[in-house]
Parts: C-alpha cells; structure tokens; sequence
C-alpha cells in the first residue's frame, strides 16, 4: 500500500480528489466507487469546486455506491442515497441515472445484491473506489470478521459501528442492525482503492490495516491484496504507523 500523509484533513482530501479528476480528465466515464459518512466530506467538496469552478465534468461519470442500511427509504434523512444527494450528486452535473446506491428497500435483498454486482459488471468495473475506515477496521460495512472473498450482501453492524453512526440519526435506538454492502472481493475487483482516513480515532485501525496481518479481523488489511490502494491520512491518523518515515521518504522518491 502507498500511504501518502498530509498535515491536514484538507490537504489529503484536495490530494486525492486531484488524483480522482486527473482520472477523470482521461477517462471521462469513469466508474467511482463511492462511500459516505464524515470522511470523504472533504472530497467531495473539492469535487463540487473543480466541477464548478474548474471545468471538471461530471456529466459522464458513474458512480455505485459502498452501502445502504437495509428498510430506510431514500428520502429517509440518514439513508445514503440521501447523503450522496446533499453532499455529492444533487450539487454537480452527475447524471442521476448513473448514480448507484444499493436499495434499502428492495423487496428481495439476494436478487437485488446480485443485481447490484452485475451492474457493475455491466458497467466495465470500479476504475476507483474511495473507501472510508472504521474504528473496528471496516471498509463498506464489511464487518471484522467478513469473508475476504465477499460480494454484496446483507451484513449485520457491530454494537460499536452503531454507536459510531448514531450521530446520523435523532435516537441511537433508530440506527438499524442490518445493512446492504459491497463485499470486500467486490471492492478488491476495482482497479484502484483510495483509502482515507482522518484523525486520531482511526490511527489504531489504520496502523492495524497497513501493517498489521492480513486477517478478516481487521477488513481493511484486505487491501494489502490489491495491487493499486493508496492511503491518504492526516497526521493524526498517521499517529500509530510504525514506517511512518518511510512512507514520507517514498513519497519524496517516488519517480
Ligand atoms: P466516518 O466512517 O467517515 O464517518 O468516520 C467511516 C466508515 O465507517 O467507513
């Protein structure tokens, strides 16, 4: 894994983003995996600005989102079609017809999951999928514990992912048990993984997913399997890296 670390949340967020529209410039219907909650904010709005403000179009991009929680409708307020809609797609010229984000509400959960991965299929696959990670290691919601061979399925969240999200919602009891989420074999079948990761509340989980062992105990040391994942942290999810010098030094001398 490349890790690439910055002095600020910012900093690595306008890093990864200019790695994302130079992608975009050469490619302009590219496929980006996409994920929610408070980390890739940052990314986002340095999309929103490029798109607005530096011609970088949108307009031919697709886009499948990480996960849903299984029974919140789309216009629930904590759903993450709704999250993508606010933060992301309803403030840029993404065609919404591109947008994927697995249905919460699907009346047959197994068809709609092996649908969902033979869209992306349909597609031509994830050319980049940004991750966020979890307190306990998660990517998507891929649980500690997860195969690491996983296609979209339904996934049962952790007690501590629960009170981690139960910020989303008015009551902590309102966050649901259950989720729809890409399968780490899912996100392994992308050709590129942007990890991000910021703050000192990750620094375990990130030291733990870069050079820790490769186990399911720890979901996000599945990308240590992918050819192409980097990792963008700021210095406080760096905290607990042990090559942290190393990873500076490679960056300064990488051709
Ligand atoms: P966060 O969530 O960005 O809200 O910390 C990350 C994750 O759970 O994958």
């Amino acid at each position: 894994m490349e890790v690439i670390i910055q002095s600020t949340p910012e900093h690595a967020a306008h890093q990864a983003a200019v790695r994302i529209a130079q992608s975009i410039r050469r490619k302009p219907a590219l496929v980006i995996g996409l994920a929610t909650g408070s980390t890739p904010l940052r990314l986002y709005d340095e999309l929103v600005r490029m798109n607005r403000e530096e011609g970088l179009d949108l307009s031919q991009i697709t886009t499948f989102n990480l996960d849903e929680y299984l029974g919140l409708p789309a216009t629930h307020p904590a759903s993450y079609r709704r999250f993508m809609q606010e933060n992301f797609f309803g403030r840029t010229n993404i065609n919404p017809q591109r947008t994927f984000v697995p249905d919460g509400m699907a009346a047959d959960i197994p068809l709609h999951c092996r649908e969902y991965e033979e869209r992306i299929k349909a597609a031509g696959g994830i050319d980049i999928q940004v991750l966020g990670i979890g307190s306990d290691g998660h990517i998507g919601f891929n649980e500690p514990t997860s195969s690491l061979a996983s296609r979209t399925r339904d996934k049962v969240l952790t007690e501590q992912t629960r009170r981690d999200n139960a910020r989303f919602f008015q009551k902590p009891e309102d966050v649901p048990y259950v989720c729809l989420t890409m399968g780490i074999g899912t996100i392994l079948d992308s050709r590129q993984c942007l990890l991000l990761a910021f703050g000192a509340h990750k620094a375990e989980a990130v030291a733990a997913a870069v050079e820790g062992p490769l186990t399911s105990m720890i979901p996000a040391s599945a990308l240590q399997l992918h050819a192409d994942a980097k990792v963008y942290v700021d210095e406080a999810a760096a905290a607990r890296l042990k090559l942290r010098d190393y990873y500076d030094y490679a960056v300064k001398h990488s051709p």
